[in-house]
């Protein structure tokens, strides 16, 4: 297996906290490309880092697709311009399938697969490669960042960054404070969250964090409104954008994120913290396993021929 992608030179490494000049992410599919895309478009040197080639492939193309039209709608008229902004762009960002080749970095973030186990032992490895000075941080969106990091050293220098899907284009970042994170680790947490163009907001390691822990009650209780036939899913969803100012109504969004993702979620919240607000909802039961999982199955509440109907 290729070890760095199209890669010629290293990267040198900064030193000092509060000064996030490279960064790893390590994860290469929807999220972990999109926090690499946003790093190397704030100017700053990237490795991106997947055990599947493909997905580094597949995450090289998506990237350059998304840098393409941001260039566009940036610099308009100005082809020059939006030419080099995407090719310096992409020269910022290496790719490899080994670990090793991402460790001499500032900051490395975590975007694999939503398994503790699998996370904890990147983790284990990462304190073990990684210079002293490098912070690391997770963007996991269901599980404990303190049990993610349970057992690594540097638990001042370890936290959460969770990033919202599409990460180019949602401005959000929740800063997950770690149980033992120093005050120089949040803090140079928040300022590279910013140099990349994400406003900052800030909780403790609750289930959820701050905006999915809100959003779950909220999208549970109108699936059961729909369940129960109190309204129709249209309904609901033109009451929420027209009555509640919400660009996207439950069952839109729902959609979007997908509903095998939304019973998931809705899972791992009633587990954690045994909140009746948060049981399964045989609706949305049923139709992940008739494969009615939103957009990318092509139905789910609403179907989706190209248009929605
Ligand atoms: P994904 O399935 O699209 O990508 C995960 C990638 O990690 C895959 O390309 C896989 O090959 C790679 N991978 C697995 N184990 C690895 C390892 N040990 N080393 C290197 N690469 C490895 O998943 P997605 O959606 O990007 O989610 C990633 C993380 O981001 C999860 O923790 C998820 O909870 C979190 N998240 C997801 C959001 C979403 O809307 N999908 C939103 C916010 C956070």
């Amino acid at each position: 297996m290729n070890k760095l992608v199209g890669i010629t030179r290293n990267f040198s490494s900064s030193a000092s906290l509060n000064a996030i000049k490279t960064v790893t992410v390590v994860g290469g599919g929807l999220m972990g490309s999109g926090i690499a895309q946003v790093t190397a478009q704030a100017g700053q040197n990237v490795y991106l880092i997947d055990t599947q080639k493909e997905q580094l492939e597949k995450a090289q193309k998506s990237i350059k697709n998304n840098l393409v039209r941001v260039a566009k709608k940036t610099f308009k008229d100005d082809a020059a311009k939006a030419d080099s902004f995407v090719k310096e762009s992409l020269n910022r960002i290496k790719m490899s399938t080994a670990l090793e080749d991402g460790v001499n970095v500032d900051l490395v973030v975590e975007a694999i697969v939503e398994k503790l186990d699998a996370k904890q032992e990147l983790f284990n490895k990462l304190d073990q490669l990684c210079p002293e000075h490098t912070i690391l941080a997770t963007n996991t969106s269901s599980m404990s960042v303190n049990e993610i990091g349970s057992r690594i050293k540097r638990k001042d220098r370890y936290g959460g960054l969770h990033f919202f899907n599409p990460v180019p284009v949602m401005r959000l970042l929740e800063v997950v404070k770690g149980e033992q994170i120093s005050e120089e680790t949040y803090q140079t947490l928040m300022t590279w969250g910013k140099s990349v163009g994400k406003t900052c907001i800030t909780c403790k390691d609750t289930p959820g964090f701050i905006v999915n822990r809100l959003l779950g009650p909220y999208s549970a209780e109108a699936m059961r409104m729909y369940e129960r036939g109190d309204a129709s899913k249209e309904d609901i969803d033109i009451g929420m954008k027209l009555g509640a100012g919400f660009p996207m109504g439950p069952f839109e969004l729902a959609d979007y994120t997908g509903l095998d993702t939304n019973k998931y979620a809705l899972h791992v919240m009633f587990k954690k913290t045994g909140d009746p607000v948060f049981r399964p909802i045989p609706l949305v039961d049923k139709m992940v396993t008739e494969g009615k999982l939103g957009i990318k199955s092509g139905e789910g509440f609403y179907k989706y021929n190209k248009s929605k109907v």
